[in-house]
């Protein structure tokens, strides 16, 4: 069975509390029982983490080049900041997709810039919980093509 790693960066385990005009009231809990059946239907393994730390994530996302088939990525606002994340990626040949509940490009100025999305090969965003579940079969697609 092909195993997928998402990882959720910082402030996602406070989803369903945090700012609930954007971000809606599912918990990230919710997300992740979704998250893992709808991969299970298409008899894919999902892994699904969440971290506030920079290191942790990088630590998560060198652990795909070994353990993983592929990788989907909330980075949340390291997106915007973070240049190790950027490089993380860049390292990893598999195949990569980057997430957001929000759509970034209707925020402000400073979240319409990704950094990180230079190394993925797409990006999903604007859709809440549904932009975890298109991510799936998006990968899921580009491993079975
Ligand atoms: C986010 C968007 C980011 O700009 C923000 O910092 C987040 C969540 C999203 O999923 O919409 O924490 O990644």
């Amino acid at each position: 069975m092909k195993k997928i790693l998402l990882i959720n960066g910082p402030n996602l385990n406070l989803l369903g509390d945090r700012e609930n005009n954007i971000y809606g009231k599912v918990s990230l809990k919710e997300i992740e029982k979704v998250s893992i059946d709808k991969a299970k239907d298409l008899k894919l393994q999902l892994i699904f983490e969440q971290s506030n730390s920079e290191s942790v994530i990088i630590d998560l996302i060198h652990k795909t080049q070994k353990d993983f088939d592929g990788l989907i990525i909330n980075p949340a606002a390291f997106t915007h900041t973070s240049v190790a994340i950027l490089d993380a990626l860049r390292a990893i040949t598999k195949p990569k997709i980057e997430i957001h509940l929000s759509n970034i490009y209707s925020r402000e100025e400073y979240r319409k810039t990704s950094i990180t999305a230079e190394a993925v090969d797409g990006t999903i965003c604007g859709f809440g919980q549904l932009s975890y579940l298109l991510a799936i079969d998006a990968i899921n697609n580009i491993l079975r093509n």
